[in-house]
């Protein structure tokens, strides 16, 4: 199906709605997995490096899909790369509740996050002993099953922004955190921006057939349309005898 660039942010904004309304969860929120790639299926050129390619009108419909979500997510390493504000700046509308998932507590107190004009930020991690940070910023210690890396167990993170009201989260990325929820089939929706670039560089999508149990999703209905020079294409995602 194929939207107009005139009526996308209109098209995108009531699929995005009824996508959520319609979704029965009962402990974790709906998820939507939103972030701009080139050709290739870069996200940056080197892990660690900040790329920006979104052009002006991609950028004003991420900011729009953060106002219609209750909160938004990136890991900390975006965070200690990119160091994003995770506002609205570029559309009209609420600011979500930002959210990091920092197992170790990387977090430097100078992070923008940790400075928002309107939220506390929260940053879900593993530890139970930490020094005060400064800024606009609670710590929250998720319990549950450790994957090898010992990060934050994303199941049990999930329950938690549940149970603090999260019914709409949108996941920035990056690669880590992006493969990390495909993997655990914990996404419900994918609006990805493609920009006219080939960058050879740091992959979207990581390694998801090492993971026992792994279904490929059928993503379904599949929409598209260009925003300026970018394309955006946007779907469900359905993982085939996928539990809630
Ligand atoms: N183009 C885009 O739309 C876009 C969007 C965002 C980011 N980026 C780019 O992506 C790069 C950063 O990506 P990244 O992959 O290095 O970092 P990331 O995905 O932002 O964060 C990964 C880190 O999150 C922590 N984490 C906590 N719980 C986790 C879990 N359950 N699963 C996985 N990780 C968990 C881990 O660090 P700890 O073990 O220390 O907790 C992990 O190393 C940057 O270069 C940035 O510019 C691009």
């Amino acid at each position: 199906m194929k939207a107009t660039p005139m009526n996308l942010n209109r098209q995108i904004e009531k699929w995005l709605q009824s996508s959520i309304s319609s979704t029965e969860l009962t402990k974790r929120p709906f998820v939507t997995l939103a972030y701009a790639q080139s050709w290739d299926g870069s996200i940056t050129t080197r892990c660690g490096e900040k790329l920006n390619f979104s052009c002006k009108e991609s950028t004003e419909l991420t900011h729009q899909l953060r106002s219609l979500h209750d909160g938004i997510l990136v890991g900390i390493g975006t965070v200690l790369s990119d160091d994003p504000q995770l506002t609205v700046r570029d559309w009209d509308g609420p600011n979500p509740q930002p959210i990091v998932l920092d197992s170790h507590l990387r977090i430097p107190n100078s992070a923008k996050v940790c400075h928002h004009p309107d939220k506390c930020c929260w940053i879900l991690t593993r530890k139970t002993e930490f020094g005060p940070l400064t800024g606009n910023a609670e710590i929250v210690t998720v319990n549950g099953e450790d994957n090898e890396q010992g990060n934050v167990p994303l199941v049990s993170a999930m329950e938690i922004l549940y149970e603090r009201g999260i019914r709409s989260l949108m996941v920035e990325g990056g690669a880590k955190i992006i493969t990390a929820f495909l993997q655990a089939h914990l996404v419900d929706a994918l609006v990805l921006t493609v920009a006219p670039q080939i960058v050879g560089g740091y992959k979207a999508v990581g390694d998801l057939q090492s993971v026992t149990g792994h279904e490929i999703p059928d993503i379904t209905p599949i929409f598209s349309s260009q925003a300026g020079e970018d394309f955006i294409i946007w779907g469900r995602l359905y993982f085939k005898g996928k539990s809630n």
